[in-house]
């Protein structure tokens, strides 16, 4: 199964994907994740992905087509995949498409978890990430069981750089704007499977479940 998370920032794609990943056996593939992760080790592709990020703007679609699909080229991804923060341009869903061809898959769904914007301001600036394993918190919505402790892997708790406010404003922008046209894009193939995602953490996965057995079915 290949499923698209396509979504604003701070919608819960993050939170969504590591309950989809366990109880659909899928691999988690999180551009955002993979950008971060490049950045700690100081590679090439970190360094470049850096300056973009910390504006909020997307990293150019060459870099992050050909890091997804090095990425799906790993071995593991062959039991299914949970894209997430991918694509977010038409270039890059136009790349996702070639990809899949070459490898004879196709795309199953993509859910569009849709949130106002005053709620995302509320869940980003309240967020905490697992340094280890990227597992998302929130002070309220979502708190560890020890304070800055990931409850999962026992890993330190941190904050994004680019959730504060300013930065976040951009990255709306920067959705509405480049990402948002995908809605349309994936109605009109036929993909596109639309999950509330204004309720609590456990109402959007009940929605997003049903929508994924719908599709299994
Ligand atoms: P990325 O890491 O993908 O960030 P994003 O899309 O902005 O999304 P977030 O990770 O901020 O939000 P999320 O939807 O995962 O929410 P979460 O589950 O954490 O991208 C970062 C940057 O990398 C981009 O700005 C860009 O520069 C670059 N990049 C990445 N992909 C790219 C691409 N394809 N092309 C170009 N550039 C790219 O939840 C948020 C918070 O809310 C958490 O605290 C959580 O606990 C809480 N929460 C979740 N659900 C609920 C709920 N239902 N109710 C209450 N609280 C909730
Ligand atoms: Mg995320
Ligand atoms: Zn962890």
């Amino acid at each position: 199964m290949i499923l698209v998370l396509l979504g604003p920032p701070g919608a819960g794609k993050g939170t969504q994907a590591e309950r989809l990943q366990e109880t659909f056996s899928l691999v988690h593939v999180a551009s955002g994740d993979l950008f971060r992760e490049n950045l700690r080790e100081q590679t090439e592709l970190g360094i470049l992905a850096q300056k973009y990020m910390d504006q909020g703007k997307l990293v150019p679609d060459d870099v992050t087509i050909g890091m997804v699909h090095a990425r799906l080229e790993q071995p593991d991804s062959a039991k299914g995949v949970i894209l997430d923060g991918f694509p977010r341009t038409i270039p890059q869903a136009r790349g996702l498409n070639q990809m899949l061809d070459d490898t004879g898959r196709e795309l199953d769904a993509v859910l569009h978890i849709a949130v106002p914007d005053e709620e995302l301001l509320r869940r980003l600036s309240g967020r905490w990430i697992c340094e280890n394993c990227q597992t998302p918190y929130h002070d309220l919505s979502k708190p560890p069981q020890k304070a800055g402790v990931c409850d999962m892997c026992g890993g330190r708790l941190y904050q994004r750089d680019d959730d504060k406010p300013e930065t976040v404003r951009a990255r709306l922008k920067v959705y509405h704007e480049q990402t948002s046209p995908l809605i349309e894009f994936y109605r009109e193939s036929g993909h596109l499977r639309e999950v509330d995602g204004a309720g609590d953490i456990d109402a959007v996965w009940q929605a997003l479940k049903e929508s994924v057995q719908a599709l299994e079915s």
